[in-house]
């Protein structure tokens, strides 16, 4: 299920191809994620001068915390990709507020792209969320804001909470990516692809969508 590609770099263009392809469609809707891993996937996007015009996308998390702080997640993906690709301000959609009108956008997906945590999240679905979670308010874990640690000056400075799109509505995307890159997430994602579906491991519950791809590079 795992397929490993030899550099972080074509690991990131073949998700960008994947991506390619999806923005061939009529009126392309995806789901995105942030952090470190789609950081040159973006680059590449952007290097490939794609028409996003027709594009709505959703990311799949955010802090509890001012959308325009710099380490928002609206702030990371307009710096990243949104401010340089001609998608409409008005088709991109953040979490800020857990409503059900928010929800209720998140349908037919055509293609959501995930990371994962080394706890094992996907999004902020932290271990212990159920398979049926749709968009709500968590309390992060503590190795997530640890893990996360790395873009505040101190850890104190990490929100405690953020809003999260749920295992449930990310399983009714049309089709899965899920991009994994380095060592460090090599034994979670064994666990969540070749282990027993549990709670315990939110990302192991792919192993139940019929069209998810897992790709790693270390
Ligand atoms: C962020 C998100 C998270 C990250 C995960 C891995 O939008 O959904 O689940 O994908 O925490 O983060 P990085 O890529 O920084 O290792």
């Amino acid at each position: 299920m795992i397929k490993t590609l030899s550099t972080y770099k074509e690991l990131c263009s073949v998700v960008a191809d994947i991506v390619e392809h999806t923005l061939t469609l009529p009126k392309p809707k995806l789901v995105l994620p942030t952090g470190s891993t789609p950081i040159s996937l973006y680059k590449e996007l952007v290097n490939r001068d794609l028409d996003w015009s027709t594009t709505t996308t959703f990311n799949l998390d955010e802090y509890v915390i001012n959308p325009n702080h710099p380490q928002s997640y609206n702030s990371f993906m307009k710096k990243h990709l949104f401010d340089r690709v001609n998608i409409y301000p008005d088709n991109y959609h953040f979490p800020f507020r857990p409503t059900e009108a928010y929800e209720d956008k998140i349908k037919e997906i055509d293609l959501c792209i995930l990371g994962i945590g080394t706890n094992g999240h996907i999004a902020f679905n932290e271990p212990g969320s159920t398979i049926d979670s749709r968009t709500r308010v968590v309390d992060l874990s503590e190795q997530t804001i640890r893990d996360n640690s790395r873009f505040f000056p101190t850890i104190d400075d990490v929100p405690k909470q953020a809003i999260t799109m749920g295992l449930g509505t990310i399983m009714e995307s049309k089709k899965i990516v899920l991009m994994a890159n380095g060592e460090h997430k090599l034994n979670i994602l064994n666990v969540a692809m070749n282990g027993e579906v549990t709670e315990d491991v939110p990302a192991s519950i792919l192993q139940n969508h019929k069209n998810v791809k897992v790709y790693y590079s270390d």
